[in-house]
């Protein structure tokens, strides 16, 4: 896409369906201060990368063009910007770009504001996927006070942020009922969560199934179901949501991150490391692209159902892209 190419990315120069995504040469980033740049190996598919790439989103207007999507990624470091301690290059690491870029992360290099270690027991592709879910379960679970003795609703709990919230509420200690349609039942038990179909009839099948009641509920699907959570928890208060924009009008906060001037959630990422270390968390995978093939991974993460991260791998070398699907 540029002519002085230095490094290989997928990158759209117009706002449209999967198949704007196009392979080619932009220039490579560098890391600035408290960041690294990292020679990338994975790198997911969040909702907000479908967004944006579709025009959709309120921030696709100040998004320049052309531009490499992804907005989380895993890696070595290669560079090390100024004011950055205990990483070296050669480190192994997963993180997200700088939340006011939007992107840059389906890329050969990528530069990452936040990340922690990967650990051995992480693939390079839950790795990839992690970062942006992790940052955003903690962020959710810090603010609704999550913790031992609590029990916590998760609305939406087979999804990318769910799934990974149900994992750091159990580790928390709470007990976590998880809302997902009844294929993923299984799933989402093997979460740590006990199931529960979502959708109408909802508060019905919640008092029956915890007859002590929930103390918390936390919504990540944006689905119009805050009025059946308050009824759930007895409380506005006790209700937080990533995904509803009509939650103030029923007294529910909305967690929206670091862009809306919240504290962060990134402290959660050397935990998750660590509790991938014990085999106590994992990051759900459904399929794997090559970079190339970003157009089909981008369209793959629009299909539900969503069980598991749809993530592109990194080519092997300078402008090669890698041929051949795997999963
Ligand atoms: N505010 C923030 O900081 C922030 C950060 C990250 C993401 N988000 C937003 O949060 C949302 C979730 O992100 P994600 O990455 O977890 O998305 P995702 O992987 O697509 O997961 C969405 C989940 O919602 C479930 N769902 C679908 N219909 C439902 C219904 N009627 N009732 C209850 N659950 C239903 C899906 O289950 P099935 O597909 O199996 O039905 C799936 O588990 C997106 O809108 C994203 O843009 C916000």
């Amino acid at each position: 896409m540029f002519p002085d190419a230095k490094m290989f990315a997928v990158g759209f120069d117009r706002f449209g369906p999967p198949e704007v995504l196009t392979v080619g040469g932009f220039p490579a980033p560098h890391a600035g201060p408290e960041e690294v740049r990292i020679a990338v190996r994975a790198a997911g598919v969040a909702p907000v990368d479908l967004a944006l790439r579709a025009g959709t989103s309120p921030s696709s207007a100040r998004l320049p063009l052309p531009h490499i999507p992804g907005v989380d990624a895993a890696g070595v470091i290669d560079e090390v910007g100024a004011d950055v301690t205990g990483f070296a290059a050669g480190d192994e690491v997963f993180g997200a770009v700088d939340v006011s870029r939007l992107g840059g992360a389906a890329a050969e290099f990528a530069v990452l504001a936040f990340w922690a270690a990967k650990p051995p027991s992480m693939s390079w592709e839950e790795a990839g996927a992690a970062a942006t879910s992790v940052e955003t379960a903690t962020r959710a679970l810090d603010r609704l006070d999550v913790g031992a003795g609590r029990t916590l609703l998760v609305e939406g709990a087979s999804g990318g942020v769910g799934s990974v919230a149900v994992q750091l509420a159990v580790a928390r200690g709470a007990r976590v009922i998880g809302t997902g349609r009844p294929e993923n039942h299984a799933f989402i038990a093997g979460l740590g969560a006990v199931p529960v179909a979502y959708g109408p009839g909802l508060a019905e099948r919640v008092r029956d199934l915890v007859p002590g009641g929930i103390d918390l509920a936390l919504d990540v699907a944006g689905a119009g179901s805050l009025r059946d959570l308050i009824t759930i928890t007895g409380a506005p208060a006790s209700v937080l949501t990533i995904a509803d924009f009509t939650g103030p009008e029923l007294g529910v906060g909305i967690s929206r991150g670091e862009l809306g001037g919240e504290p962060g959630g990134r402290h959660g990422l050397a935990l998750a490391a660590a509790l991938s270390s014990q085999g106590r968390f994992r990051v759900p995978v459904r399929a794997v692209f090559p970079m190339d093939r970003a157009a089909e991974a981008h369209a793959a993460a629009a299909r539900g159902p969503r069980r598991g991260k749809v993530v592109l791998a990194a080519p092997p070398a300078h402008g090669e892209p890698v041929q051949g699907e795997r999963g």
